[in-house]
């Protein structure tokens, strides 16, 4: 059986507050082998990371992520995607899920900022998006960057698109798994990387899968 990689959900959600450098360096404390996070662009251009298109859950005020400045949401706890990978520094691989297509061109600029001058590998990088036609024009990107199909409703669909854009993994929702499905894409040459698998019970069960990956609060607990 393969090495099943071990991915933190926005960080070490499970632990410490969701997508803040607490949570990434809980991550790195606990040695996984890839981070989960959640990106939306702010008012100057920056790519920030945050799961919600507001700040309302998250922080003590109220509106959208594109109305602040990065400066302004830095403030409240949000950190921009550049000062992450600089936490991270190559320890271990970023799943970057892009959340609103307006951060798409600012986070292929970024990724390929740190591949040409800050020398990270470019596998170190996967990007998903439940938004299929973002990953479609990411996938014209040269060099060709790793890509992440998200999907909650079907791996066959996802399967059918991943052969289209050439992707990297199927992340589906991990109830949608069974061993045929896995049998499948394993056979079309895609990784799987199911979310957000917490108890130990569903971890156990996704692990008899053989997946190659999964997405987890608890990344310690697989
Ligand atoms: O990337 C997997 C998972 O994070 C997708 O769902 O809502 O937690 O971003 P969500
Ligand atoms: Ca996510």
């Amino acid at each position: 059986m393969n090495k099943i990689l071990k991915i933190g959900h926005r960080g070490a959600k499970g632990y410490v507050a969701e997508n803040t450098l607490a949570s990434f360096e809980k991550a790195l404390d606990l040695k996984v082998d890839g981070i989960e996070l959640d990106v939306h662009l702010s008012s100057d251009g920056k790519v920030m990371v945050i799961h919600d298109e507001t700040i309302d859950k998250t922080t003590s005020k109220k509106g959208y992520v594109n109305d602040f400045t990065s400066s302004e949401l830095n403030k409240l706890n949000i950190p921009t995607l550049e000062k992450v990978f600089d936490l991270i520094d190559k320890k271990c691989f970023v799943n970057i899920e892009i959340k609103d297509n307006k951060a798409t061109k600012f986070v292929v600029e970024l990724i390929q900022k740190y591949i040409t001058e800050k020398n990270w590998n470019k596998n170190l990088f996967q990007i998903s998006s439940f938004e299929w036609t973002i990953l479609k024009d990411i996938s014209k990107v040269k060099p060709k960057l790793q890509l992440g199909i998200l999907t909650e409703y079907s791996v066959e669909e996802a399967l059918l698109f991943a052969k289209k854009i050439k992707a990297h993994s199927i992340n589906p929702y991990f109830k949608l798994l069974n061993v045929g499905n896995v049998k499948l894409i394993h056979e079309n040459g895609f990784k799987i990387f199911p979310w957000t698998v917490n108890s130990s019970e569903d971890i156990t069960f996704v692990k008899s899968l053989n997946v190659d990956g999964i997405i987890s609060d608890f990344p310690d607990k697989i």
